[in-house]
């Protein structure tokens, strides 16, 4: 009943305290992954470079198996590495800007594609009207190259035809991100956006599962959304929308 009696400008003003209260919260749980992470590393290369020195130490002494076995923990020890990059990456995709600069997207995709290792496997198509707009480049890179990155190694085809577009969604672009490799079946296109989540086990497909949840970070953080459309067996769309303008939308 108190609630009904409240003016419009108290329910206004209580909500800015718990918007303030909220942005507070997050700032506050990603100064704690970045520092977290940062203290995190620097054991595990402790790991890595001790092993490397019990192999060196015992030489020949050292059986087939044994030895295997210290491969396997370095790899380990790398996975972990890459997956502290990863919440690094996430903690810094909603909490750093940068300043807005001109971006050609064509320029920009070919320039992300030629980085990707296995990049030349693959056919890359591009929409036609693909917009040159101010922005954050880095953040708008970064979105490319998760999901290019995705197309490329999840896919596991020959003849791999990897297809951007561009299209208008009124403040928004929207811009969608076409594979011709086995999909991704409806039940799991939630999980796909979750913190460490990968639908192939890791030692058949190395990958830490942060990808997509940076780039669901990402492009959040700047008003817009992002989903996919698969179904098993028939490529991946990843659609996304990205603010026309540069202010904040949220
Ligand atoms: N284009 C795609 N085709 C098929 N499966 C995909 C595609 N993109 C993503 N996936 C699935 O979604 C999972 C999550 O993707 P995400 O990018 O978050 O992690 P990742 O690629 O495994 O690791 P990384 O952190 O290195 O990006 C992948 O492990 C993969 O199983
Ligand atoms: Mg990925």
């Amino acid at each position: 009943m108190d609630d009904l009696q409240k003016t419009k400008e108290e329910l206004l003003a209580e909500v800015l305290v718990l918007r303030k209260a909220l942005e507070k919260s997050h700032a506050d749980l990603d100064q704690f992954v970045y520092v977290a992470s940062h203290d995190l590393k620097a054991p595990l290369r402790g790991i890595s470079n001790l092993s490397q020195w019990l192999e060196e130490d015992l030489g020949p002494q050292l059986g087939a198996e044994p030895r295997r076995q210290l491969e396997l923990l370095r790899g380990r020890v790398q996975r972990m590495e890459s997956m502290i990059d990863g919440l690094l990456d996430y903690s810094r995709a909603g909490r750093v800007r940068h300043k807005p600069e001109r971006v050609e997207v064509s320029r920009l995709v070919h320039e992300v594609m030629e980085q990707l290792p296995a990049w030349a496997s693959a056919r890359l198509e591009l929409g036609p009207g693909m917009p040159a707009l101010t922005t954050e480049r880095m953040a708008l890179q970064q979105v490319f190259r998760n999901l290019l990155s995705n197309a490329l190694r999840h896919a596991r085809r020959e003849e791999l035809v990897v297809r951007v577009e561009a299209g208008d969604a009124q403040d928004f672009h929207h811009f969608r991100v076409a594979d011709n490799g086995p999909g991704i079946a409806p039940q799991y296109h939630e999980k796909i956006w979750g913190l460490f989540q990968t639908l192939v086990a890791r030692d058949k497909v190395e990958g830490s599962g942060m990808g997509l949840c940076v780039v669901k970070r990402l492009v959040e953080s700047r008003g817009g959304r992002v989903w996919v459309e698969s179904a098993e067996g028939a490529g991946a769309t990843f659609h996304f929308t990205w603010p026309k303008p540069q202010e904040r939308l949220t």
